[in-house]
């Protein structure tokens, strides 16, 4: 299902209702999240939600869809750090429900498993990179890959070098993310995108071919994915 918003603001609220209807699913699972500019102003909203009338958090566990890796702790890039920031400590979350990869040091497959032990996913929410890639399955990943560790592409590098005024050296090289064979395994799974720099790969995503060379388009073969988008962002479809 595709929904179109007027604002980013309105997609990011969408997006953070669906994060709620997760929440307060006391079913076995976890809610996977990502990190990004498009999904931290969803989190802001979820944790407004749980300031102006507060929820039950005891029963949620998380995991994140990715992180860096051979990074120092606390590193201004870390996924485990802000997704800790954005979601565990406002909510309250227990640390033992945070299930983060940067608990992993690494082993991809023990994360999995983890995830796997843990219940799976109930529902993924996923950013979308300009590329069309998820995670950090960039285009190219087979399709039916696990969690694995990824060299990051320096492009992604030289974003984080922009976004944190740093040089690129000092951003991390090597990624562990969960495989796009990971994320289809997910009981639902909502997409967030929004801006006209995400335009082109949501056109091609949801109405180009499945390929390999757009990571996101392998989501029309899941059978319960909910895009929400803005204008921008859907002026392509
Ligand atoms: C981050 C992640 C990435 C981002 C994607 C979009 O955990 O998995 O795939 O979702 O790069 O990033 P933003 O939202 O910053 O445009």
């Amino acid at each position: 299902m595709i929904r179109v918003f007027e604002t980013p603001q309105a997609a990011y609220a969408a997006a953070a209702w669906q994060w709620m209807r997760a929440a307060l699913d006391t079913s076995p699972g976890l809610i996977g999240v990502a990190t990004g500019t498009t999904t931290t102003p969803v989190h802001a909203v979820v944790v407004k939600l749980f300031g102006e009338a507060s929820f039950d958090t005891e029963p949620i566990a998380i995991c994140a869809v990715d992180d860096y890796i051979g990074i120092p702790a606390g590193h201004i890039a870390s996924c485990g750090e802000r997704v800790r920031a954005q979601l565990v400590r406002p909510l309250g979350l227990r640390a033992e429900n945070a299930v983060l990869p940067d608990r992993f040091d690494g082993d991809a497959a023990g994360y999995e498993a983890e995830i796997a032990r843990r219940g799976g996913i109930k529902m993924q929410m996923l950013g979308l990179g300009g590329d069309g890639h998820i995670g950090f399955n960039y285009p190219g990943t087979p399709l039916g890959t696990a969690a694995h560790r990824v060299p990051l592409p320096q492009t992604t590098r030289d974003t984080l070098a922009r976004l944190y005024a740093l040089p690129a050296e000092d951003m991390p090289s090597e990624g562990l993310t969960l495989g796009i064979r990971s994320i289809m395994m997910s009981g639902r799974i909502v997409v967030i995108a929004t801006g006209s720099g995400k335009a082109e790969a949501v056109r091609a995503a949801l109405r180009g071919p499945v390929t390999e060379k757009m990571p996101a388009s392998v989501l029309q073969l899941h059978r319960d994915v909910l895009w929400l988008l803005d204008g921008a962002a859907a002026a392509l479809l």
